[in-house]
This record gives structure tokens, sequence and C-alpha cells, in this order.
């Protein structure tokens, strides 16, 4: 046993929170004037981890110290203002409030009748994300880890549903003998949405793609003809543009031939929250399901997806499970019938916060705010000679220092150098670096911090 015994929740274990909590404000408070990458002296000192197992344990507060000195140094500032690599939120002050809040519940969030109040919260912040979307009023959902998670879920439903249609009942039978589907997504699509297509068992290879355009948009006039059971999945935010597939055309065609439409709008179905930005997802309502992020735009801590479907019974009819000594669902909704995880923490605690402290007015400003940004940074980087790769309309942006190798050594001296983080990809054949914004502490003081930084590295 520790040296606190087992006296509960006694006054010296509670003081470990506030001890917690000090840890965390120094941490936060630290993160706009740190480097943004870990020293190499703090990830060579995590090698002090590598101890046998304790055969004895130790005060907690031992443990937090040991964990906080040791570990936080060797974080990446993710969290922080100037953290543009992948697609990464950091998470509004009231998300991570209430994350902690929630953890301290530590509900197992499955049904309602042992846990309403997070099971009430996860209710109505689907209904607000509907809403926000613009989504049909009666669609269903599920608060899962992220968008592999939430693309896979809603794909259960659209497998189950144009199953069903073709007379195949596969929830119960699987897919052996059973009618072929025929999936179509865009050469654009998500890694992760054809690795959860796997799962499904739908086969990675076996999809039909389609060609994109030059910001990596599905091709509407390269889509084929759709016949028997289809599954389209489209995009809203393409990872390197932030492009979105032409929806309207697409979702008429697939329409006409009967197909479920499915799109991955990891972080580009949030474009839908802002006027300027609207546009770009135009039609996108009019899918059957669709996949996003709260951990990205939205700035929830990790880990946190949605899958929010059209057709209700659909989702519940792939993911309900009953057992005699599990609640029923009654005239409440039990959360576990729309997810593939039976037990699991409230995570749509998180996105109810965050919904709930930044309004629809609050996210909007958001989304806009970092769109500004980044048309900021390809304007900067574009007026000091270098070639920005692609039509800045979301948060991303593609910007080559010349050869292959050339932006590759730019963009490591950069993580080196400590003032921002960016990643590289290859777009279209051409090397760049990718900058990703989509963090609500990001203010206009760090973009030009991270100009400077990226134009005297480039030019040095
Ligand atoms: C379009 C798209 N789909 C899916 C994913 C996977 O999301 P997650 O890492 O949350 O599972 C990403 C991640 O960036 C993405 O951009």
């Amino acid at each position: 046993m520790s040296d606190l015994g087992n006296d509960g929740w006694s006054p010296a274990a509670l003081e470990l929170l506030g001890d917690a909590a000090n840890r965390c404000a120094r941490y936060l408070g630290g993160l706009s004037e740190r480097a943004v990458a870990p020293s190499p002296a703090a990830v060579e000192a995590l090698r002090e981890l590598e101890q046998p197992l304790p055969a004895k344990g130790c005060a907690p507060a031992r443990t937090l110290a040991l964990l906080d000195g040791l570990v936080s140094p060797a974080t990446s500032a993710m969290a922080g203002p100037r953290f543009f690599g992948f697609v990464i939120g950091g998470s509004v002050p009231a998300a991570l409030a209430a994350s902690w809040l929630t953890s301290s519940w530590d509900q197992n969030a499955a049904f309602f009748a042992p846990t309403p109040g997070v099971a009430r919260l996860e209710q109505v912040a689907l209904r607000w994300l509907a809403e926000l979307f613009d989504l049909p009023a009666e669609c269903a959902g599920g608060f899962v880890t992220g968008a592999t998670v939430s693309n896979f879920t809603a794909l259960a439903a659209a497998r189950h549903a144009v199953l069903t249609r073709a007379g195949w009942d596969v929830e119960a039978d699987g897919l052996f003998g059973a009618p072929p589907i025929t999936v179509i997504a865009g050469e654009e699509a998500h890694p992760s949405l054809l690795k959860s297509l796997g799962m499904l068992g739908l086969g990675r290879s076996r999809i039909v793609r389609v060609p994109g355009d030059g910001q990596g948009r599905m091709r509407a006039d390269a889509l084929p003809a759709i016949r028997g059971p289809t599954i389209l999945c489209l995009q809203a935010g393409n990872v390197n543009t932030g492009a979105c597939d032409p929806f309207a055309a697409l979702i008429e065609a697939a329409r006409r031939g009967g197909a479920w439409v499915h799109v991955d709008g990891a972080f580009g179905l949030w474009a839908k929250v802002s006027a300027r930005h609207r546009a770009l997802v135009e039609a996108v309502e009019q899918a059957d399901s669709w996949a996003t992020d709260a951990h990205k735009w939205l700035n929830v801590p990790y880990d946190s997806g949605v899958a929010l479907v059209r057709d209700a019974a659909a989702l519940s009819a792939a993911m309900a499970v009953t057992a005699d000594y599990l609640p029923a669902a009654g005239a409440e909704r039990n959360p576990c019938d729309f997810t593939p995880e039976l037990s699991r923490r409230a995570r749509g605690v998180e996105v109810w916060a965050a919904l709930h402290s930044l309004g629809r007015e609050g996210i909007a400003e958001l989304i806009e705010r970092n769109c500004a940004q980044a048309r900021q940074f390809a304007a900067r980087l574009g007026a000091a000679g270098y070639a920005v790769l692609n039509e800045v309309v979301l948060n991303q942006v593609l910007v080559s220092f010349g050869e292959a190798e050339r932006t590759r050594a730019v963009v490591a001296a950069l993580q080196r150098e400590g003032t921002c983080w960016c990643g590289t990809t290859v777009w279209q054949g051409r090397t760049a670096m990718r900058i990703s914004v989509s963090n609500w502490s990001t203010r206009a003081e760090d973009i030009d911090r991270s100009v400077e930084a990226m134009l005297r590295i480039a030019r040095g």
C-alpha cells in the first residue's frame, strides 16, 4: 500500500488534487513561452522511467511529482498557440475543467438509468451538434474516440442499411455470402477512412476510387454509375488542402442510385458553422451520416469524436447490445446502443461544456479566426517568395521552400528551433510544409513570431 494506507478520500488524498491543479496551471501558463518541441535533454531524461515495477507503492504526491518532473518537459506544447502540425486543437478552458470534473465523477456512460446526468448531457450535446451543422433533428449519434472510430461507427450503420435493403442481416450473418457492397471513395480519402472500411470487412483495396481535382476534391464528373448496395464516402476537409468535395452534385447522383452517403468531416464539417465558409460544405446536410472530431476544431481534450447518423434505427441496429444483467433501453436513450464501446468515459460532457461556453457565435469566431490566421501565413510566406501550393480555403496551408530536400531541411530546423511546430507532407508530387491552424489560443502575435522564425530559418 501507499504511505497513505486506505483512508479513502482523506484530507491528505484530497490535497493531491490541489497539487495537481497547481501543476496543471503552471504547465498551461507556460505553454506560450516554452519551446514547442521537447528538448533532447527532456527526452533523454525519460530513461529514468525505465524502473522495475515497484514492489511497494509510495505516496501519490511522489507519483505525481515524478510524472510532472519527468514527463511534462517531454511533452510537445500541442495544447499551446503555436503547434501547427497534423490537425490539433487545444482545450478551451471550460472543456478542460469539465474533463477534470468528468474524471472525478468517473461515470461509466453506457446506460441512462445509473448515469442520468451524463447521459442527459450527451443527448443535449448531440442535439446541439445537429443544430450547429444543420443536420436533421432525428439524427442519432455516438461519442467515440475520434474520427477514425466515428467513421467506423457511421459506416457500420451504412453497412447495415444497404444490406438490409438487399434482404441481408449483416449483424446476424456477417459478410460471408452477403450481397457485395460497392464502396466508392475519393482518391484523396483520409487513410483512416480506409482503415475503418477494412475493419468493417469492406476492404481497403476493393474500394472504387474517384479521381480528385487540383485541390483534392472528388470530381463529380468522374463518379461511376451507382447500382446495387452502395456506400459513397465523401470528405469535408482534405487533410492537406482543407478542400471539400462538391456535395450537392455528388449527393444528388448518389440519391438517384439509392446509395448511402457518408461524409468524413473530421475538421471540415465545422466550416458549416461559419457564414463565411459555409458555402464550402453546401448540401453536406443531405448526406446519411457524418463523422467529425471534437478534439480538433472544437478544442476539447483528447480523445473525442462524434458519429452522427440520420437513420437512428440503422445505427442502433449496428451497435446495440443486450443482456439480462444490463439495463434495457426504456423511454430514455442508452448511449451504448450507439457506440462500439459498452463501458466508456462520458466524453460528451466536454463537448457539451465547449458548446455551452463558446456558443454558436464563439465557435463561428474560432473557425473564422483560425482561417484568417491560415490566410495570413499564406500571404506572408507567399510575399516572401515561397510557393503556397493550395488554395487556402480553410485552415490548412502548404508551403514549398524549393526542392523536397530543402523543404524537409527547413521544417526539421524549425522543429528544432522551437518557436512553432509544423510537419511535412507530399502534395501532388511536391514536398511541402503543412500548417494547420486549429487552436483557440493562437493570437496574431503567434502568427508573427512563427512567420518570422520560418523566414529566418528558410533564409539562413
Ligand atoms: C479528414 C480526416 N479524417 C479522419 C481523420 C482521423 O481522425 P482521428 O485521428 O481523430 O481518428 C483525420 C485526422 O486528421 C482527418 O483529417
